[in-house]
């Protein structure tokens, strides 16, 4: 079943008093499309979903869902699905009656309530909590809770302000699967929020990266992830080395003349640590440079060596685990290589 709607932000400005915190922000999502906004604390991130939600006024510009615009609207006659950072549960309503919640404000019948609270409840694995009051679950229940109220009434927008953080790590990845699961069944548009990587890389149809008020970037988690647009997305999605000029005389592959020498000499010549080889034979579109081996971190599902190159730069490679048969020690000297096709020249 797809029940779901397209939202526009077209030339919206959002002010707090004096201070401009979004300016002519512009974002089409797709019906039924996840889109996540990814970005460091005070980005605008929040801001922009308050927005949306129906929290904060605008100053400028125009919001809409289903092609219709909400700007006028209050929060609850927006149709919108919201989880947020703080479980935000009402503490006096147990379980139950947290999740009916939406279903008795829009006057769906008792059994009809009954029905569906038991279901979703069932769906989080909280068939048995029915009767708790909030304070009696622990952190990842009551942001289960949340997930429930927020999809029981199959809001064709779901918006989600940093619903995993306060979740300890297996129970992120656990609820990770789960709304990724529950993106795919109800075909619900999603507007995630999240300043962690991973969680954007993994459950997104596409990625806004979001500095300054701004979206910086704005496209699929492969496309953010291989070819960033500037040092900032570069940096901000994953792992990265930046190349300095000095490194230009460390190179001594044939490929040398090749290298983009503007972007080299900026330091804005990027590569990361999973395309760096280490002691593999070189082939001859390969740039190759001698290092030493600074450190070796091994992590479980890859290790991690930092390298030194003979002009001091500190760089970053890593390898998935079994890939590589050679025991690599700190002091070891060892030719280093990359695929120029790997190598992406940055703007600042
Ligand atoms: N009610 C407010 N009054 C004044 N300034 C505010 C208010 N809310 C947010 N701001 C400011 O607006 C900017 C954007 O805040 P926002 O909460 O949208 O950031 P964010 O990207 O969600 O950050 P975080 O990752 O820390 O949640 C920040 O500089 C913040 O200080
Ligand atoms: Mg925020």
């Amino acid at each position: 079943m797809t029940h779901n709607a397209p939202v526009t932000f077209t030339g919206v400005a959002i002010k707090y008093g004096a201070t401009t915190v979004l300016s002519d922000f512009n974002l089409d999502i797709k019906a039924g499309e996840f889109v996540t906004l990814l970005g460091p604390s005070g980005s605008g991130k929040t801001t922009a979903l308050n927005a949306l939600a129906g929290f904060v006024d605008i100053s400028a510009g125009d919001i809409s869902i289903g092609n219709k615009s909400v700007s006028r609207l209050a929060p609850e006659e927006r149709g919108i699905g919201m989880v947020f950072q703080s479980y935000s549960l009402f503490p006096h309503m147990n379980v139950f009656d947290n999740v009916a919640f939406p279903l008795k404000l829009r006057k769906y019948s008792r059994s009809e309530i009954r029905r569906r609270v038991e279901e979703a409840l069932a769906k989080v694995r909280l068939a048995d909590f029915a009767l708790r009051m909030p304070k009696e679950l622990s952190g990842g229940q009551r942001q289960r809770v949340a997930f429930a109220r927020a999809v029981i009434f199959e809001p064709p927008v779901l918006l989600m302000d940093e619903p995993l953080s306060a979740l300890d790590l297996k129970l992120r990845e656990a609820m990770r699967l789960e709304i990724k699961r529950y993106h795919s069944e109800s075909g619900c548009t999603i507007v995630f929020v999240t300043h962690d990587q991973s969680e954007a890389l993994s459950l997104s149809d596409r990625i806004a990266v979001m500095g300054g008020g701004k979206i910086l970037q704005i496209d699929t988690p492969k496309v953010i992830y291989d070819r960033p647009s500037s040092k900032f997305v570069a940096d901000f999605i994953g792992q990265t080395n930046f190349l300095t000029s000095e490194f230009a005389n460390c190179v001594s592959g044939p490929l040398k003349q090749d290298i983009d020498l503007g972007a080299l000499r900026a330091g804005n010549l990027s590569i990361r640590p999973e395309h760096l080889r280490i002691g593999v034979p070189a082939s001859d579109t390969d740039i190759v440079f001698d290092c030493e081996i600074d450190e070796v971190l091994f992590l479980g599902e890859s290790t991690e060596f930092s390298l030194k190159s003979k002009t001091g730069q500190m760089l970053i490679a890593k390898y998935p685990a079994g890939t590589s048969d050679r025991v690599y020690r700190r002091g070891d000297k060892v030719h280093v290589s990359f695929r120029l096709n790997d190598a992406v020249s940055l703007s600042d």
